[in-house]
């Protein structure tokens, strides 16, 4: 299969062009910078430029003739402080490229379009709903992150009438080797002093990263999956068991609360992001059959931990 990725180059992307390599398939990334993607890729993807704010002339053949196109183009939410600056491009890095992929399937001749679009969101969409575990049924939240996912997701949708099948990746954090949120988290366990942030009843959501693979590649090719899909592991936690978690696979004390105030002093609005509360479960994978490969924390921060010290050690 001849699968076009956009914004290809970043964590996700990289595992899944892994994997669709190693299944023999034809991954082609769109980038706004290929010669630094091309240098994070593995060997057997193909790069090409890309602008999602220009004219999509340039690149919009690629998707001619393509089984599936996967949406992951966004700046990250968890890098800079949010002002309204950073607000804004983190809204137009998510609708801009969206709405292009679509407006450049639509110019395609129907029988050379894609069949399948699978695109980005995430589970902020559910925050603060934690009564019960949110499913793929349960309302959106009325916070700047919940209103950005929804956004995203009606772009995508935009893509149905075009005759693709459209599945939208409600994604949790994602526990792999190296992952920016992740080394975040992890920090303060290193220096000794990790612990709860908050009152720590907050609710944690989080995947594995083969998980999240695996579940795009399910979306990709279960002709019974469209809409929204909650990749996220069947194991949300209390955040003040995630740092129980953490202390226990890096062997360090786990008992130095961070206090809200402090958070919400340093981060501002972004302080939502740790004391935020997603409980999040994935009923539609449960119920289309998938077996989650980690689908225990423990075991997921295990692998990915072991796999950023033996990359982090001299050859
Ligand atoms: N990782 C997580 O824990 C997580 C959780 C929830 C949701 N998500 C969402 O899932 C998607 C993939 O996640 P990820 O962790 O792989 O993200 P990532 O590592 O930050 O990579 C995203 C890619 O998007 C492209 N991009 C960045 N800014 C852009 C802009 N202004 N315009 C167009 N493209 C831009 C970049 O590709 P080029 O520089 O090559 O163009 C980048 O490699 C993201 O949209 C993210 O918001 C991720």
């Amino acid at each position: 299969m001849k699968v076009v990725l956009a914004g290809g180059s970043g964590l996700l992307g990289r595992h899944l062009v892994t994997a669709l390599v190693a299944e023999r398939h034809f991954p082609v990334v769109l980038s706004r910078d290929p010669a630094c993607a091309a240098r994070r890729l593995p060997r057997g993807a193909l790069v090409r430029r890309w602008d999602p704010g220009g004219d999509p002339i340039a690149w919009a053949g690629e998707l001619g003739g393509a089984d599936v196109v996967v949406n992951l183009a966004g700046e990250s939410v968890g890098t800079w402080p949010w002002t309204e600056r950073r607000k804004r491009l983190l809204r137009e890095s998510r609708l801009r490229p969206t709405s292009a992929l679509v407006a450049a399937l639509g110019e395609l001749a129907p029988d050379r379009r894609p069949r399948v679009l699978v695109s980005a969101s995430g589970t902020d969409l559910y925050e603060g709903r934690d009564d019960e575990p949110a499913t793929e049924e349960s309302p959106a939240a009325d916070t700047f992150l919940a209103r950005l996912c929804q956004e995203w997701e009606a772009a995508a949708l935009q893509a149905e009438p075009l005759g693709l099948r459209v599945v939208t990746l409600r994604t949790s954090l994602v526990v792999a080797p190296g992952a920016p949120a992740l080394e975040r988290l992890v920090l303060p366990f290193r220096l000794f002093l990790g612990g709860p942030i908050g009152s720590g009843e907050q609710w944690f959501s989080w995947v594995d990263v083969e998980d999240a693979v695996g579940l795009v590649l399910r979306a990709m090719h279960d002709p019974g999956l469209s809409g929204p899909l909650n990749v996220a592991a069947p194991d949300p936690r209390r955040q003040r068991d995630v740092a129980r978690a953490l202390g226990a696979v890096l062997g360090r004390p786990s008992r130095i609360r961070t206090p809200a105030w402090l958070v919400r002093l340093v981060l501002a609005e972004q302080a939502t992001l740790l004391l935020g509360s997603r409980r999040v479960w994935p009923d539609t994978a449960l119920r289309a059959g998938y077996r989650f490969r980690r689908p225990r924390l423990e075991d997921s921060l295990a692998a990915a931990l072991a796999a950023s010290r033996l990359s982090s050690q001299p050859a």
